[in-house]
């Protein structure tokens, strides 16, 4: 058997590794059997869930690799002796989903500025810590940031340098986050990188979010609420090329950098929907015309050279991409009919009830 490469950061602390994307990140990692220990610390929000980390601990070898904690990123007590342990903290978490910042801002204060705070305070600890010889060096960190902090780019591609422009809370909220990012790098000289990466779909995707929203709710002969005029459009990156480009970011790149992650795949939201309908076999009857998301962006566009002359490259074709994520959730309906059996339908109906009783058909 060949020797694998020892890893850059042999002890890796993910937060929010129990969501969407973190989760992905945390089974790819273990799936490359290179030895790394991954703590996850995760609050279990509705948007945390176990089960997306079932397929690492079912193997014996990366369930040895694997340690997990329910907590806060804003609970200094909880982060000093995780991040204390890590060579590098990679930070999914978040509230992240913008119709809920609509309803309920003040969460995303608490995780999406304070969170990232709390965690640049503990890893500012480690590196007085290094400075004192009491570790090798200082933790490396990565905030998982968002094409959403550009704000809505009516024409061209979004760069780098460009300014911030956030208009929901969700997104001023997470420009706030990656601010604090970069001046701890500024002023600290800590060691951090932000990602922005693109609008992510695929396997273990919350329910609430369009693509799978739509696949569940199609899948049950349910209205299918889409806002507005539908032509809202939003650039698709598939999950797993996501949660590899955020890696691979870690590892090589520049500190007190920003790396777009775009898709590479513009779509209209209506274009999306009339695949996966496609897909499903369902008809486009299903679809109604609601009101429109409050102050919703018309299009996200990002340039991806900074990011592409580090050596990255998506994999997922945004075609099969689709397909295999339609291929999921009807594979998978005992995951998603769980989590839209909880506070699912309290959320529902403040979102959507409204709306469905005065929508209309969709065209
Ligand atoms: P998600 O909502 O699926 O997962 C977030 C995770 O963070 C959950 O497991 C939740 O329990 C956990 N969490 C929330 N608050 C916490 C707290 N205070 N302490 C500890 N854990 C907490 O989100 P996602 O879609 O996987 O997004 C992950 C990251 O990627 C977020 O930072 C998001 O802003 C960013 N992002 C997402 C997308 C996307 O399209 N989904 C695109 C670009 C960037
Ligand atoms: P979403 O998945 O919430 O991601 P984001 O708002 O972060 O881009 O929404 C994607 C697009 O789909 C966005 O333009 C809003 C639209 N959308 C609907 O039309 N209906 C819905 O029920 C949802 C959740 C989203």
């Amino acid at each position: 058997m060949t020797e694998l490469p020892a890893p850059r950061f042999p002890r890796l602390l993910v937060t929010g590794g129990a969501g969407f994307i973190g989760s992905c990140f945390v089974r790819d990692r273990l799936a490359r059997r290179d030895g790394t220990q991954i703590a996850v610390l995760d609050k279990l929000t509705y948007a945390g869930n176990l089960a997306n980390l079932a397929a690492g601990e079912a193997d014996p070898e990366q369930a040895a690799r694997l340690r997990f904690v329910r907590g806060d990123i804003a609970d200094a007590a909880i982060v000093a002796p995780l991040v204390a342990g890590a060579d590098a903290v990679v930070n999914f978490a978040a509230e992240s989903h913008v119709d809920r910042s609509i309803l309920d801002p003040e969460a995303f204060l608490r995780t999406d500025v304070l969170g990232v705070h709390v965690l640049l305070e503990a890893c500012r600890a480690e590196q007085e810590r290094a400075a004192r010889g009491e570790r090798a060096a200082a933790p490396r960190f990565l905030q998982v940031s968002t094409d959403e902090v550009y704000g809505s780019v009516e024409s061209g591609e979004s760069h780098e340098e460009d300014r911030l422009e956030p208009r929901s809370p969700y997104s001023a909220a997470k420009a706030a986050g990656e601010l604090l990012v970069h001046s701890c790098f500024v002023t600290y000289g800590l060691d951090a990188v932000v990602t922005r990466g693109s609008n992510t779909y695929g396997p273990y995707h919350h329910p609430e979010k369009l693509i799978p929203l739509f696949i569940t709710n199609a899948i049950d002969d349910q209205q299918l609420p889409l806002y507005g005029d539908g032509l809202q459009r939003r650039d698709w990156l598939y999950v797993g090329d996501h949660a590899g480009a955020i890696g691979h970011v870690l590892e090589h790149g520049l500190a007190g950098e920003v790396y777009n992650i775009p898709g590479g795949n513009e779509r209209a939201n209506r274009e999306v929907v009339v695949r996966l309908l496609e897909l499903l076999g369902k008809p486009w009857s299903l679809v109604r015309r609601v009101e429109d998301r409050p102050g919703h962006d018309r299009r996200y566009a990002m340039d991806g050279a900074r990011l592409a002359a580090l050596g990255w490259q998506n994999e997922m074709p945004f075609e099969a991409g689709l397909a295999a994520t339609v291929e999921w959730y009807l594979h998978n309906q005992a995951w998603w009919r769980a989590i839209k059996a909880g506070e699912w339908e309290d959320y529902y109906r403040r979102q959507y009830a409204t709306r469905l009783a005065g929508s209309r058909d969709a065209g």
